[in-house]
């Protein structure tokens, strides 16, 4: 949610920072600017625009800005104030000498915005950034680090700042609260980013700034404080991922990229994860006791994620027994949940920097809970603040709509699962062991179903007019079916809705003629012959089936218009199978739809407000 990149170095700053720039669109593209310190007349300039980072690239090939070594950029999704050039970033203070960037969220920016306006600051947008900005002019008297330092003090809310000033034209600065910032260092030259991959062709060398702490950057040093000025001695973690993981690498769009990427990433999950008969939480900073201990989990999460965490609670609760909460972080955090010292919170994000999830996190540990997260993103802020962490590795995800930190997800689900049954029941059961073994498989079984995605394209293809979309499922497979609307919903704009197809005579099937598409998540189970009545009831009332049905499955035939066929698997495994071509129909009614895959209109891939 908003982009920031910052440069200072031996190079092109524009240069450096719109290519940087570009790797960060996943978090915003409403609007985007660039604001340096011409390296020669020691004066800022800027160029800002509306719409997507090309519209700013365009208007940077009609009136270039002159050359420069020290400047900040950002990629907008818009809070406060529309989507609009004027409130597009860097924001400037009433002189034009100071320049910020900033993503997150100021909470009490009216009052400072209407004491800053009686001492004669003029503002211009309709942003909470801009009171930012005046407030580090109102403190400047000639050193820019003291006056953010004086500033940020009085901001409530989250903020990750880039900060220039035109008297300090080789110095850039950089502060945090609540949002995630991260610092490159590189060889004579020095980056600030939300994200790793904005800098990764330039460095690997990365210091995760923490809360409360500030940056000074020159292109040979940085430094960084608390928010007192007390020097903080900072790690420079080495990230592992190569430059090829956050690029197409030939694929049309990176969700397809990253829908392709996921038999890999099950795989290495699987070589890390299964120790023979037993799985490794390795992370996870809790004893067998303190694991046989927990009388309660209680999983927090959003979006994608919360879905996974959805398949989490049927699992933990069939293998281990213990009973399993869920709430959407956002409800969670304000409805005084029931938990105690004897409950595991597990915080479920693919970024660990959703604002609803920390949140949720900070909560439960002040209600005494343990937290652990299963998060994708070394060093995020989700991890610095849980007690133990599972990491799913999967690589960078920059397709909007999450795919293969979903599977991951589900697949760390069921290693806890199997931990927590294994610890309860210490022979393991047969279930644990069959479980075990079939895991194994699932790479292969996701290859196998990526080779027959062209007649998974046909089949979305064919239906991609529908105007309305149901998905059903039941049991373990009632989140594959919300997972798939909401899939479908992200990224073509179609109503689709996710149903317990149980539950669906309570309601949709109101919505059901022949001008409805259902897509019915059917694979063989023991609930299987009650998913053959709701289709019926479907069928009746001539809705168009589309049936996620296994292998070999003939009496699923004339139930329905279109069958996508899956490799018969464990039936618990189910949704892990079923997600792909539910991710596969999503994104080909995407593109036959002409819409934006990757970066769909009005959502961001981090959703660091609330
Ligand atoms: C946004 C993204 C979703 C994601 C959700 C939670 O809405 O568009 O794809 O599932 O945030 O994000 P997280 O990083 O916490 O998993």
């Amino acid at each position: 949610m908003c982009g920031i990149v910052g440069y200072v170095g031996h190079q092109s700053a524009v240069s450096m920072l719109l290519n940087s720039l570009k790797k960060l669109e996943y978090r915003g593209y409403d609007s985007s600017g660039i604001g340096i310190v011409d390296a020669n007349k020691r004066k800022i300039a800027f160029r800002k625009d509306q719409g997507k980072i090309s519209n700013l690239e365009k208007m940077l090939n009609a009136r270039p800005l002159p050359e420069s070594h020290l400047g900040i950029s950002h990629t907008r999704w818009a809070t406060h104030g529309a989507p609009n050039k004027k409130n597009a970033h860097p924001h400037f203070d009433t002189s034009k000498k100071i320049f910020i960037v900033h993503n997150g969220i100021i909470e009490n920016y009216e009052s400072l915005k209407k004491d800053l306006i009686k001492k004669g600051h003029k503002f211009i947008s309709d942003t909470d950034t801009e009171v930012i900005v005046h407030l580090i002019s109102d403190f400047y008297n000639g050193d820019i680090f003291h006056a953010t330092q004086k500033a940020v003090k009085k901001l409530r809310g989250a903020f990750a700042l880039g900060v220039i000033c035109e008297d300090s034209p080789e110095q850039l600065i950089a502060a945090r609260i609540g949002s995630p910032l991260i610092i490159g260092v590189g060889d004579h030259e020095n980056f600030i980013a939300s994200d790793v991959p904005a800098i990764l062709e330039s460095t690997n060398k990365i210091i995760y700034l923490k809360d409360g702490q500030m940056a000074t950057l020159t292109s040979d040093r940085v430094d960084v404080f608390d928010f007192d000025g007390k020097p903080v001695k900072a790690k420079v973690d080495e990230v592992t991922f190569s430059v090829d993981a956050v690029q197409k690498q030939g694929f049309d769009h990176f969700m397809l990229k990253e829908i392709h990427e996921q038999p890999a990433v099950l795989e290495q999950m699987l070589k890390a994860r299964l120790k023979g008969s037993k799985v490794s939480l390795e992370g996870l900073h809790l004893t067998d006791q303190q694991l046989k201990d927990v009388e309660h989990v209680f999983i927090v999460a959003c979006g994608t994620a919360y879905h996974a965490g959805l398949v989490g609670k049927y699992i933990i609760e069939k293998l281990a027994r213990t009973p399993v909460s869920i709430d959407v972080s956002s409800e969670f955090r304000y409805r005084d949940p029931i938990i105690d010292k004897k409950t595991l919170v597990v915080a479920i994000s693919q970024s660990g920097e959703t604002a609803d999830t920390l949140a949720a996190v900070r909560e439960a540990k002040n209600k005494g809970a343990k937290v652990v997260s299963i998060c994708n993103v070394v060093g995020s802020s989700l991890v610095r603040e849980s007690d133990g962490v599972l990491y799913t590795h999967a690589g960078p995800e920059i397709g909007v709509a999450s795919t293969k930190a979903y599977t991951a997800q589900v697949m760390m689900l069921f290693f806890m699962a199997i931990k927590f049954s294994q610890i309860k029941n210490e022979k393991g059961s047969a279930l644990t062991k069959d479980l075990m073994a079939a895991m194994k498989e699932l790479p292969a079984l996701y290859t196998s179903i990526l080779k027959s995605k062209r007649g998974i394209a046909q089949v979305a293809r064919k239906n991609s007019h529908f105007g309305c979309f149901l998905f059903l499922g039941r049991n373990i497979n009632f989140p594959s079916a919300l997972e798939g609307a909401l899939k479908l919903k992200e990224i073509s704009y179609i109503p689709a809705e996710g149903y317990a197809a149980g539950e669906m005579k309570h309601g949709p099937i109101a919505l059901i003629d022949e001008y409805r598409a259902v897509v019915c998540v059917v694979p063989q189970s023991d609930i299987y012959e009650k998913m053959i009545s709701n289709i019926q009831e479907i069928k009746a009332r001539k809705g168009k089936i589309i049936a996620i049905a296994t292998e070999g499955d003939q009496q699923i035939k004339p139930h329905a218009n279109h069958v996508v066929y899956v490799p018969r698997t464990h039936e618990l495994l189910t949704p892990l199978v079923v997600a792909l071509p539910l991710q596969l129909i999503a994104y080909y009614i995407s593109v036959q739809q002409g819409c934006d895959v990757d970066q769909p209109r009005n959502l961001a891939k981090s959703v660091t407000v609330e």
